[in-house]
């Protein structure tokens, strides 16, 4: 078997030597700045030639992360690695994948399109928001949950009375999913509206919360108003204490000061997306060993499957 490297961009460097450290390998070395005109400059230091690349990069905002993701693949393909596999932990544009207004793009088809054009061989990625966007790459791609994280996480809580909360029809099945896993709890489902992008405000909620703890699981926190608008809801509706689970934070604006005075008593994230300031209410548990082992089983082309769940 080629030997196994990882690089790494500016978006999640943290992750990616969590990843490494689980893995027990250096992280390879590459200059990944800026020239004085801002444009990226990208070398890679160390020989690839014949190497199974893997390089971590997460295309959150700002959009240089995917520039930056495009010039290593780059690098590496014109460098002869054997194979290229991006991980990115957090696929962005994920929210824009249809047509479904006048003269709008399908970003991120575009976005597939141009990881592929680039050089990629495979993708692996986590919770994406749809996970038919698989589709939109015609190279293999592994899709990761990050779920196991929040399940360990609330079995050691041992709450007696939690129901798993949906923040919005379209999450529904994700919530189900999770309900299921944890041992068949109670869904509640809280129906929302988007009058604007960006905005968002509760019509009902569907299921007995009075008196339970709640759960909410969602894949994305962007402006933070789904989020607090679920737990006024789930407050007026008589629930106890309400966590939250998101894998990707994005937290823009003022997202974190809405959740610091939100009924929330607690919002868990994972490091898919490096928080950009400490709060009392954000916990962050890391998906690093997740991707650390099925980035071990892709280069040994052993079976993920079991990581699939
Ligand atoms: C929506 O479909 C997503 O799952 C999230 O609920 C949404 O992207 C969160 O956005 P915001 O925090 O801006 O309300």
């Amino acid at each position: 078997m080629n030997k196994l490297k990882i690089f790494t961009g500016n978006s999640n460097p943290d992750l990616t030597k969590r990843i490494c450290k689980y893995l027990d390998l250096p992280l390879a070395c590459a200059t990944v700045d800026r020239f004085s005109d801002g444009e990226i400059e990208v070398k890679l230091s160390e020989n690839v030639r014949g190497v199974d690349v893997f390089i971590v990069q997460s295309t959150c905002p700002p959009a240089e992360n995917l520039l930056e993701l495009f010039l290593i693949i780059d690098a590496a393909h014109r460098a002869s690695a054997k194979r290229i596999t991006a991980v990115i932990p957090y696929f962005g544009y994920a929210r824009q994948d249809k047509k479904d207004a006048p003269r709008v793009p399908i970003s991120s088809k575009l976005i597939a399109n141009l990881i592929r054009t680039a050089g990629t061989d495979r993708v692996l990625t986590m919770d994406l928001h749809a996970t038919q966007i698989q589709g939109f790459f015609d190279i293999p791609v592994d899709h990761l949950y990050a779920a196991p994280v929040i399940i360990d996480c609330f079995k050691q809580k041992g709450l007696k009375k939690l129901v798993i909360a949906s923040p919005d029809v379209g999450g529904a099945k994700r919530a189900e999913g999770i309900a299921k896993r944890m041992g068949n709890l109670p869904l509640a489902i809280i129906n929302k509206r988007r009058p604007a992008p960006d905005q968002a405000y509760v019509t009902n909620v569907v299921g007995e919360v009075k008196d339970k703890d709640v759960l909410i699981i969602d894949d994305i926190i962007s402006t933070g108003g789904t989020i607090v608008n679920a737990a006024q809801a789930l407050k007026a509706q008589g629930a106890n204490d309400i966590y939250c689970y998101c894998t990707h934070p994005i937290l823009s604006g003022d997202a974190v000061y809405k959740i610091e005075n939100s009924e929330l008593n607690k919002l868990y994230v994972t490091d898919t997306i490096p928080l950009k300031k400490k709060a009392d209410k954000i916990e962050v548990l890391s998906v690093a060993n997740l991707l650390g082992e099925a980035i071990l089983r892709i280069h040994q082309e052993t079976s993920i499957s079991s990581l699939f769940v």
